[in-house]
């Protein structure tokens, strides 16, 4: 070697693997407006549906009457619902095993339901023959209120389940009842609160919120009568998912159905679930045999496209008074809406919400969760979040506080106190879960250094005092929250979908040159898939990540995969991309150890190189050993380098993270101002530390807007009166917070790279983290819990409340 062969490090940088912030390479079309969105989509004779929509919140259909939309110029067809019961498509099933309408029959149980599908040359004709569909409505009592679901005369929901005694649950209790659900153990925790020193009882809220990425839902359809084969380009989050599901609605055999989700504008769970649209735009290209697009509008995802959250959790806490708690139990109301649409694992109806012991060491939990219908859109899907994991850690995070408020603790030091022990991982919770690892009190104490947490308090005090003075009208209030996720669905003996297993997979071939296409079963809606996958294969293999094409979203192509939501892509795909890699890496290192002429074990692996141990002159790098798969292969030995690979997770994953806030509260307007947002997160091994840290933006900002605005809201008569982004809070850069970031690294002990997911934690200890910082500033005058959103105008009356404006 002389002194310009470059060293193992140097050429290890060179690579661009794991650890490195490469930039992003899908960014090079995005910046430059070269995406290729669905709505990009131009096929010659393509038509165009629309959608009439019901409203009302609950009413029943006397009469629809279609024959002037018909007659508009340009319209071509309409859609109803007994029109797609000639072909037996009226209903659809749910992910959640339910039945939902696809266009309205016989009554419409929420305002903007589908109700008529008109399909037309041109938009603006859809929209037209939209217009003069005349439907005739009898009027229903609505009722928007979960707590009032299972009382007596509540009005019936769903007249098509009214004798039915089981759901897909088991027993239902009420007409509008769908299921309940429980975990943990009853006796131990009921016992435990029995004899408990303090408790707490809070009634929280996660309000109805949606994830309303800014690229709506949409398809197009366009379906080949000659050879009876469907092609459906869609905004799809799990392609091969909607393609198996959809074979199973419209009977077209599997393999003649082309799913393609190309460039998605973000996705947050909205994605996941089959929508009237698809169904209709399908049904419509077979009726016209033209292709057909449907688009929504903004207003149509807020209102009718999977909302989130929901959730009315009755919450206690049980703990010694010295602070060490002893048992938590909480009973929910989760609002489902009128169809359970949930995209939750088939046994999870209430999703991954038992990790509500969230990172504390409770001897005993119990949870209990009660699903319902009210008169809203269906839907319940995990929005930048793990199937109902962000409910959980609002819910036990609040609880912390108020437990903390009630025995006289600082917030902090009672989380430090209940923490789980690095020592206790793997840590079996009370409710099952095996958290995998982690380091919490070195999370934590981090986090109080960075933010110098003593003098927050300290300052917090001088201002609590200056208040009481009258010499200021501004509260400050400290936020802390710690969380765990739990990520990555999911081991198949836990999860599958439809009675499908939940793994993922990656296929990689490495072609004779050096370079490759790595294809999987998941879906990048920004994330950056492009660019670390990759960096994954250059780490692994020794090949520069510029060399490896990542390439997602056609069925045809791709491995069977779920898709990507819940943050499952790194820890199941990204799983099945570094174990695709070690196949390969095993073969090359036969493929080595026969042209250097030594035995496969006196080889050793030198970032892109086999090296004969021992005489590191001689070696044989991936590039060459690629070149020599397709010629110089060992005698018996298939040529080519590829390989395939199906990872069925053994575990979870479970990041977490140590999060600070700051606020200023004018108690005279309710004006709060974000001072500081400090967020600390560990995801294991890192693949790309930018990335990370743009996951991180993203979803506090998320995390910002759900916090301290958002709600899908109805009034009493069933009107969804925040379907728009002039009334649902969309934060844009003048509102947004400077974020701070952070980490840890406790790699996960069971995944192959020991990454663990990250996408979702901003979001999930982000909106807890904003909430206690609101209510921390006014718990020194007795309040204990303030439900979010906390708007300005909320937070004005919660001041009103404690009689703070004279
Ligand atoms: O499933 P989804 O892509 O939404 O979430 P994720 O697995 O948390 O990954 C989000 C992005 O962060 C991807 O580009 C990952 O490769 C990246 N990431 C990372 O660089 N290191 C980690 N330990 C986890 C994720």
């Amino acid at each position: 070697m002389n002194d310009m062969t470059p060293t193992s490090a140097e050429r290890a940088e060179k690579l661009e693997g794991m650890g490195c912030k490469r930039k992003r390479v899908e960014d090079i079309r995005f910046v430059q407006g070269k995406g290729n969105y669905v709505d990009d989509l131009k096929i010659p004779g393509m038509l165009y549906g629309d959608i009439v929509r019901s409203p009302h919140g609950h009413a029943r259909i006397k009469k629809i009457d279609t024959a002037k939309a018909a007659a508009v110029p340009g319209v071509v067809a309409v859609l109803t619902a007994d029109v797609l019961k000639t072909v037996n498509l009226a209903w659809m099933p749910t992910l959640a095993g339910d039945m939902q309408m696809v266009l309205a029959d016989g009554k419409v149980l929420y305002q903007n339901q589908e109700v008529a599908f008109v399909v037309a040359e041109s938009r603006e004709a859809a929209a037209d023959g939209v217009e003069l569909v005349e439907v005739e409505y009898e009027q229903l009592p609505v009722n928007v209120d979960p707590m009032k679901a299972m009382t007596d005369g509540a009005p019936t929901i769903r007249e098509d389940l009214k004798d039915k005694t089981d759901g897909a649950h088991g027993k239902r209790k009420h007409y509008n009842h769908i299921f309940s659900w429980a975990a943990g153990d009853k006796a131990a925790t009921d016992a435990a609160f029995a004899k408990a020193d303090v408790t707490i009882k809070e009634f929280i809220v996660y309000p109805r919120v949606h994830p309303c990425p800014l690229e709506t839902c949409q398809c197009v359809a366009s379906f080949d009568k000659i050879k009876g084969e469907l092609t459906l380009w869609g905004t799809f989050q799990a392609p091969h998912v909607i393609r198996t599901v959809g074979s199973l609605i419209s009977k077209i055999p599997e393999h003649k159905i082309h799913v393609i989700a190309p460039d998605i504008g973000g996705g947050f769970g909205n994605k996941v679930g089959a929508y009237s649209g698809y169904i209709c735009a399908i049904v419509a290209s077979i009726v016209t045999g033209r292709p057909v697009k449907w688009v929504e509008d903004r207003i149509e995802n807020l209102s009718t496209t999977a909302f989130a959250r929901d959730f009315h959790m009755e919450m206690e806490i049980a703990a010694t008074k010295d602070g060490k708690v002893t048992a938590m139990r909480c009973y929910t109301i989760a609002d489902h809406g009128a169809f359970d649409a949930c995209a939750n694992a088939t046994k999870w109806p209430a999703g991954l919400f038992s990790i509500v012991s969230g990172s504390y060491d409770f001897p005993a939990a119990y949870c209990l969760v009660d699903g319902v219908y009210t008169n809203k859109a269906p839907g319940g899907v995990a929005y930048r979040c793990s199937f109902r994991v962000t409910e959980a850690a609002y819910c036990i995070e609040r609880a912390m506080d108020i437990m903390a408020q009630k025995l006289g603790m600082d917030p902090a030091e009672f989380r430090l106190k209940n923490l789980i022990r690095r020592e206790q991982f793997p840590y079996t919770s009370a409710f099952g879960w095996q958290y995998d690892s982690g380091d919490y009190h070195t999370a934590m104490n981090k986090a109080m250094e960075s933010v110098n947490y003593k003098k927050l308090r300290e300052e917090q005090k001088q201002k609590r005092d200056a208040f009481k003075r009258g010499e200021t009208r501004e509260l400050m209030g400290i936020g802390v929250a710690f969380f765990t996720e739990i990520v990555g669905a999911g081991p198949s003996r836990a999860c599958d979908i439809l009675g499908i297993a939940m793994f993922d997979s990656a296929e990689i071939r490495i072609h004779p040159t050096g370079t490759g296409i790595c294809r999987l079963g998941t879906k990048s809606q920004g994330q950056g898939h492009e660019t670390t996958y990759a960096q994954i294969i250059a780490t692994e293999l020794g090949l520069p990540a510029d060399n490896i094409m990542v390439e997602e979203g056609n069925t045809d192509t791709a491995p069977y995969g779920l898709g990507t939501y819940g943050s499952r892509s790194t820890p199941v795909s990204g799983a099945a991309t570094a174990m695709a890699c070690r196949k390969i890496k095993a073969k090359a290192q036969m493929i080595a150890a026969y042209m250097l002429e030594v035995h496969d074990d006196d080889l050793e692996w030198d970032v892109d190189r086999f090296r004969v141990k021992g005489n590191p002159e001689r070696f044989k790098t991936m590039t060459e050993l690629a070149w020599a798969a397709y010629h110089e292969v060992p005698p018996g030995m298939e040529p080519g380098l590829e390989a395939i690979n199906y990872y069925d997770p053994p575990n979870f994953t479970f990041p977490y993270g140590a999060y600070i806030c700051v606020v200023d509260i004018d108690v005279d307007t309710g004006t709060t101002k974000v001072r500081r947002f400090y967020a600390l997160d560990d995801c294991g091994t890192r693949i790309n530390p930018m990335i990370i840290e743009g996951q991180i933006h993203g979803g506090l900002t998320e995390a910002f807007g759900i916090a301290m605005g958002q709600e899908i809201h109805y009034d009493d008569d069933g009107n969804v009166t925040t379907a728009s982004f002039m009334d649902y809070f969309l934060p844009t850069a003048v509102e947004t917070p400077h974020w701070e970031t952070d980490w840890t690294t406790t790699p996960s002990p069971h995944h192959p790279i020991g990454a663990k997911g990250v996408g979702e934690s901003p979001n999930v200890g982000g909106v807890p983290c904003f909430s206690n910082a609101v209510n921390d500033a006014f718990t020194f005058l007795g309040s204990t819990h303030i439900q979010m959103p906390h708007d300005h105008w909320r937070t004005w009356t919660a001041a009103e409340k404690l009689g703070l404006h004279g």
